[in-house]
């Protein structure tokens, strides 16, 4: 006998939840990047972004729109007429459009901060969805901090949605509150209790403030949710939203547990996805990190090196190939041509028409120069890098840098502004220290370094490392992040290309402070 079975769509929600992230702000261009990844990767809903937020996020949702002929395109609104015109108008070049209309549901939210009674909350959202619905079919509608709310009311809601036209009843955690068993159990309720709910796509959006976020998502599929909001690498809001690598892998990993379910993600996308957000938001990925991590698929005990030598099986649940990682095979070298570069980039996956041929070989010729080996990721962060970056003010064209255990650390940089270049030295607690006030000096500015951290990309003495940092100025706090062979290099490279969107975020700041119905 065969079980039918049904989709469990993916929602990806890193453009619009996951630039809520400290400091993932993205440039229009970065998000266009990303959404074709997103197209790529196979998941079945965009949302590009909260068109009423800012001019920037217009424009960003618009392009993504335009860009995306497969996956549907949402921007999400509030209940506002003037919100949901600019949804619509945004996504209106889409080839599957969509809207996505939310307001709070808990009796905290309506006293505290929306200062509306029930009724007026679910007369806002009706009116809302049935005036969206005259220009755009596809509605989702989300009750914010839905897990919080009442149950009889939350069921009231859902129904006075569906009658108005919503299709898709997204239920959100919100806070990241609620417990896998409880959370199961509300998708269920929901489903039998509310009137015509068993005729729309129910969807789960989870918050990781308890590290919970993925196992509640799949407790609402177990108990009949057929839709999961995720963000590539779990970013998003505070300790981030539910990620698409983990949960997508646990529904194909144990297909026994949800044998009733399909996913229609290209799971071998997973990784370079990965790589391209990290290196694209400077959000570094823990080497922990659960199916895309650096230690996800090393095995260091060697009880565990000699079973997986023997028996892949012994130890791996997944194979790394599946999820895009192809084992840190060498790949290239110094002697390597464009052809075989170019072929390389196919077998990576990489869109050809995405990247400025050219530019990508001069860059991994210098990079073949320095580095013995060249691997995959080496490639892949190589290109993120160039990727839909935000124009460079500030270009770093040298640094030299002088040590000595009883000497204090001097850097000099050599560093275009606008064009004219200009050179300071300055000494400092360590090298990195020199170097970054260096920088500051020549930009004028000194923001505050939140965080600072350097990793290798692949194993050896020789590996590329990777620095991202973090800084703030003014309440603006943004990402960036340096791959170089030379580590002091690297860091310079990640504090620049954060100077850089800082320049971007000051000029293109967002237009209003979302909150309200
Ligand atoms: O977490 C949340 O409640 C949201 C909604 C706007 C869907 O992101
Ligand atoms: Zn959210």
């Amino acid at each position: 006998m065969t079980t039918k079975t049904e989709q469990v769509k993916i929602f990806d929600t890193t453009l619009r939840d996951g630039e809520q992230s400290p400091g993932a702000t993205m440039t229009v261009d970065e998000k266009l990047v990303i959404a074709r990844q997103l197209e790529k990767l196979g998941v079945d809903v965009i949302e590009a972004g909260f068109a009423a937020a800012s001019d920037g996020d217009a424009a960003a949702v618009a392009r993504v729109a335009e860009a995306v002929r497969g996956p549907v395109v949402l921007s999400l609104s509030r209940t506002k007429e003037s919100d949901i015109e600019r949804a619509i108008r945004s996504v209106e070049k889409a080839r599957r459009p969509g809207v996505h209309i939310f307001i709070a549901t808990s009796d905290l939210h309506l006293q505290r901060k929306l200062m509306m009674s029930r009724e007026e909350v679910v007369d806002a959202a009706c009116w809302a969805i049935e005036f969206a619905k005259r220009h755009v079919d596809y509605i989702e509608f989300s009750a914010e901090d839905a897990s919080r709310s009442e149950r009889d009311y939350l069921t009231h809601v859902f129904a006075e949605v569906i009658k108005a036209g919503a299709g898709t009843l997204n239920v959100p955690d919100t806070t990241g509150y609620a417990m896998p068993s409880e959370f199961g159990e509300l998708i269920r309720h929901l489903i039998e209790n509310t009137e015509g709910g068993r005729g729309v796509t129910w969807s789960a959006h989870c918050h990781n403030d308890l590290g919970l976020a993925v196992a509640n998502s799949l407790a609402a599929v177990r108990n009949g949710a057929r839709q999961v909001e995720c963000t590539i690498n779990g970013i998003g809001e505070r300790a981030g939203n539910t990620s698409l690598e983990e949960v997508v892998m646990a529904l194909k990993t144990r297909a026994d547990v949800f044998p009733d379910v399909t996913v229609g993600v290209h799971t071998e996308q997973i990784y370079p996805s990965s790589r391209l957000l990290s290196q694209i938001t400077g959000i570094a990925i823990p080497i922990n990190k659960p199916v895309v991590g650096a230690n996800a698929f090393a095995h260091e005990a060697g009880i565990h090196q000699d079973g997986v030598l023997k028996d892949k099986s012994t130890y791996e649940i997944m194979r790394p190939e599946s999820v895009g990682i192809e084992s840190n095979r060498l790949v290239l070298g110094k002697h390597s041509g464009r052809h075989a570069f170019v072929e390389r980039l196919k077998v990576l996956g990489v869109d050809l028409a995405d990247v400025d041929i050219v530019k990508a070989f001069d860059r991994f010729k210098a990079l073949a120069d320095r580095k013995k080996n060249i691997y995959d990721e080496d490639i892949l962060a190589l290109l993120a890098e160039e990727s839909g970056r935000a124009p460079d003010r500030y270009e770093l064209i040298d640094l030299s840098v002088q040590h000595q255990a009883t000497h204090v650390p001097q850097a000099t940089v050599r560093l275009r502004i606008d064009g004219s270049e200009q050179v300071q030295s300055e000494n400092g607690d360590g090298m990195v220290d020199a170097c970054f006030k260096a920088i500051s000096a020549i930009v004028g500015q000194a923001p505050k370094l939140d965080r600072y951290q350097v990793t290798a990309i692949t194993g050896e003495s020789e590996a590329q490392g990777e620095a991202t940092c973090s800084i703030s100025d003014e309440g603006i706090r943004v990402n960036g992040k340096g791959v170089h062979t030379d580590v002091i290099m690297a860091s310079a490279l990640a504090y620049v290309n954060a100077l850089n969107k800082l320049e971007y975020r000051r000029r293109h700041q967002k237009q209003v402070r979302v909150e309200g119905p």
